[in-house]
């Protein structure tokens, strides 16, 4: 079996990387020649724990190679993967399908023999009919068929949840193309993983559906930790108290500054549009859009609010700048908003985060960037927690304190016990719990 997979970003690279290590020929595709470049010297394009150790045994194994040029790698391939970013397209927040499009333009013209051709971007409702559209009237005389194959990976954690998802879901309505992807996905066949198989559009459907009630439900969270400040409970038990529901489950109830990233931003806007578009409005996703816009920019006035009600000619450190830990994108991270707001505020912000510095550098400027943690903290008149790295967990609380002008914390991810903070003198605020001394 041998597989072409266009596009190198986090989807692809991951996919095809995780291909490889299945056994099967994989050839990975990207028009950016430095990427590619860097690719087969074994440097990786993004952070992704274990990507690189994937992608160096399995390019010494002979089963992954990188390429720029489309047409040798999709000519012999069974199965050709579209895995190119489909971001918020400009004015209208629809999902920009022209590198979908271009992609399926080039795979007409390579492909030779029976090829299925499989959206694994996360793609409209009707993407899939319309690259079949496209192929087809370049090539009236081809054998194919186009197949949807979302992926549900996290960044962080996506080998993990690539080599052992919850399901695998692939819409399709041609024999052969199902046997294609049963053989590709037989290894996670043999330990039981559920493959829903179904139809094109509904694939498409559940991806969107997927994300777009992640997001919901992370929104759900973070509103009723508003409600408990005010109430007095302490959002950590309520949402114990409700995961335990097998209905509601225990995961994605962990409050924040607001959900960022490549996905749930795009996809919620653009599942928005297209139900519009079908006078079939989602207007609880509606809400969840509005809602998580408006929390990020309101985390900057709790940290005003912390530093007595003004950060004028005041230094903020800033810990973590990217939108999840272990990883290095900056997508949509709650430091876009919270950042330049603070610096409006009259702050001076300096900031480090383990891995997204180099990425924050091309979108935020005016912010001194430090080396460390400690660094960070050292002279500023408050410490903010932004993103949960664990090495922001176990750090010396004496050390912080002589570090600070001020002992005061902003904790965005709870990922301080109050108990202890109080207990160490701060000035605390956190997310959903009584806050300790400073206004939450
Ligand atoms: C998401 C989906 O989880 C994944 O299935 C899909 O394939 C791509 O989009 P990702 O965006 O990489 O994955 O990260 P995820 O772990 O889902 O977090 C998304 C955002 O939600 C982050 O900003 C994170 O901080 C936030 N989040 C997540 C919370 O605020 N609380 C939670 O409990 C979980």
């Amino acid at each position: 079996m041998r597989v072409a997979m266009i596009g190198t970003g986090y989807v692809g690279l991951v996919s095809g990387a995780c291909f490889s290590e299945f056994g099967t020929d994989v050839v990975c595709v990207d028009k950016d020649v430095e990427k590619i470049a860097r690719l087969e010297d074994g440097i990786m394009p993004i952070y992704e724990p274990g990507l690189d150790v994937l992608v160096e045994n399995n390019v010494k194994a002979g089963r992954l190679t990188f390429t720029t040029d489309l047409k040798e790698g999709v000519k012999d391939a069974d199965a050709v993967f579209i895995a190119v970013g489909t971001p918020t397209r400009r004015g209208d927040g629809h999902a920009d399908l022209s590198y979908v499009y271009a992609a399926a333009e080039e795979i007409a013209e390579a492909m030779d023999g029976f090829t299925v051709i499989v959206t694994k971007s996360t793609v409209p409702v009707g993407t899939g009919r319309e690259v079949e559209r496209i192929i087809r009237e370049k090539r009236p005389d081809a054998e194919f068929a186009v197949v949807s194959n979302p992926e549900f990976l996290r960044e962080g954690s996506a080998i993990g949840d690539f080599m052992r998802p919850d399901r695998v879901v692939i819409g399709t309505s041609d024999e052969r193309a199902r046997e294609v992807m049963s053989d590709l996905y037989r290894p996670l066949y043999l330990i039981e993983t559920p493959i829903v198989f179904t139809t094109r559009e509904t694939s498409e459907m559940i991806k969107y559906a997927a994300n777009t009630f992640l997001a919901a439900k992370i929104t759900f969270i973070n509103e009723i930790a508003d409600l408990c400040e005010k109430v007095g409970a302490d959002v950590h038990d309520v949402a114990r108290g409700i995961g335990l529901d097998g209905r509601i489950g225990k995961k994605f109830l962990h409050p924040g500054p607001g959900y960022g990233g490549s996905c749930f931003p795009k996809d919620t806007i653009a599942l928005v549009r297209t139900a519009q578009e079908y006078n079939s409005p989602l207007r609880i996703i509606e809400t969840v859009v509005d809602v998580n816009a408006k929390r990020k920019k309101a985390m900057a006035d709790r940290v005003i609010a912390a530093c007595g009600g003004s950060v004028a000619g005041k230094t903020i450190g800033i810990l973590g700048l990217a939108f999840k830990p272990n990883t290095d994108d900056m997508r949509d991270a709650p430091s876009l908003d919270i950042v330049p707001a603070l610096i409006a505020a009259g702050a001076s912000v300096k900031a480090y985060d383990p891995e997204a510095m180099e990425e924050a550098k091309k979108l935020l400027d005016g912010i001194s960037y430090c080396d460390n943690a400690y660094d960070t903290v050292e002279g500023a008149d408050a410490m903010v927690v932004l993103t949960e790295w664990n090495e922001f967990r176990g750090m010396d609380l004496d050390r912080i304190k002589d570090a600070l002008k001020h002992p005061i914390v902003v904790d965005l991810r709870n990922v301080y016990d109050p108990n202890e903070m109080a207990e160490n003198g701060f000035s605390y605020s956190c997310v959903g719990r009584a806050s300790i001394g400073g206004k939450s």
